[in-house]
């Protein structure tokens, strides 16, 4: 059994402010990929063809697949929330302070485990958007060049609502407000690979909160938590949550 913070207690009171942000890490053990494990999504496709403007510009239809690809794969029946984020929609019931998740991952498993105070830093695979209007569509099935924007009538805009590299995040000023403003920052199955996400950590820090790392090993910003835990999200988290509940 993984040992949970015993510090916890010395330094987050019920009432206090809780920011998590969550990597593709917490989606493994449902059956999703993450991105630069042995066996990750970039192991087995090039970033820059499927995840930039650029990329997208010199070859749409090559995105389309990746994406619909993915989108079809989140719908599989065998890929379903697992106890960690059960354990993050349980914490946001019952936690008596603010708490803000903030996810990398553009599944839908939090809003399935049911998570609500969400925000999706790097879009949503179940989202698309016109170019041409920017209406935001949900959209479950496969996207073409063919189609054509239900708002606008316009064709060949559609896009996926997937941050790409480059592209700015969404609802940043929300994030960094709520990390300026929080008593403990929650870091879950990410790497450290990709800012801003990883420069969380040190905006928390900067703010007086305390720290953690939730992650099946020590990621690239280990060294900027107070403190970590090291195994799978699905035995960590809920021993975490559970730590933070008795409180
Ligand atoms: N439990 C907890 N952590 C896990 C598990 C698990 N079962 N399995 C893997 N991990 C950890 C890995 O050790 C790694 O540190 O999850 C992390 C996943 O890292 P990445 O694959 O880099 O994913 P992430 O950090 O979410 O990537 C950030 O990069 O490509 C972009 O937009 C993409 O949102 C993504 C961003």
């Amino acid at each position: 059994m993984t040992t949970i913070s015993s510090t916890i207690a010395n330094h987050i009171k019920p009432t206090d402010s809780i920011v998590i942000l969550t990597g593709a890490g917490i989606s493994k053990e449902s059956g999703l990929d993450t991105f630069r494990c042995a066996d990750g999504i970039w192991a087995k496709v090039d970033l820059e063809d499927v995840a930039t403007p650029q990329g997208f510009a010199r070859d749409p239809n090559l995105v389309h697949r990746f994406y619909n690809d993915r989108r079809r794969g989140l719908a599989d029946p065998a890929i379903q929330p697992n106890a960690a984020h059960a354990a993050l929609a349980e914490l946001e019931r019952r936690w008596k302070g603010e708490l803000l998740l903030v996810t990398q991952n553009i599944d839908d498993l939090h809003e399935r485990a049911g998570s609500k105070t969400l925000i999706h830093m790097h879009g949503e695979l179940r989202k698309v958007f016109c170019v041409h209007c920017r209406t935001v569509e949900t959209w479950d099935g496969d996207l073409s060049v063919h189609d054509v924007c239900p708002t606008c009538a316009r064709k060949g805009g559609m896009r996926p609502d997937v941050v790409w590299f480059g592209e700015m995040p969404y609802q940043m000023d929300r994030i960094y407000r709520a990390l300026g403003a929080c008593d403990l920052f929650v870091s879950i199955g990410t790497s450290g690979n990709v800012y801003p996400a990883a420069g969380f950590v040190a905006e928390a820090r900067g703010a007086g909160a305390h720290t953690v790392e939730l992650n099946l090993e020590p990621s690239l910003g280990a060294s900027h938590f107070a403190e970590a835990v090291n195994g799978p999200a699905t035995e960590v988290v809920p021993a975490f949550v559970a730590e933070l509940l008795r409180l």
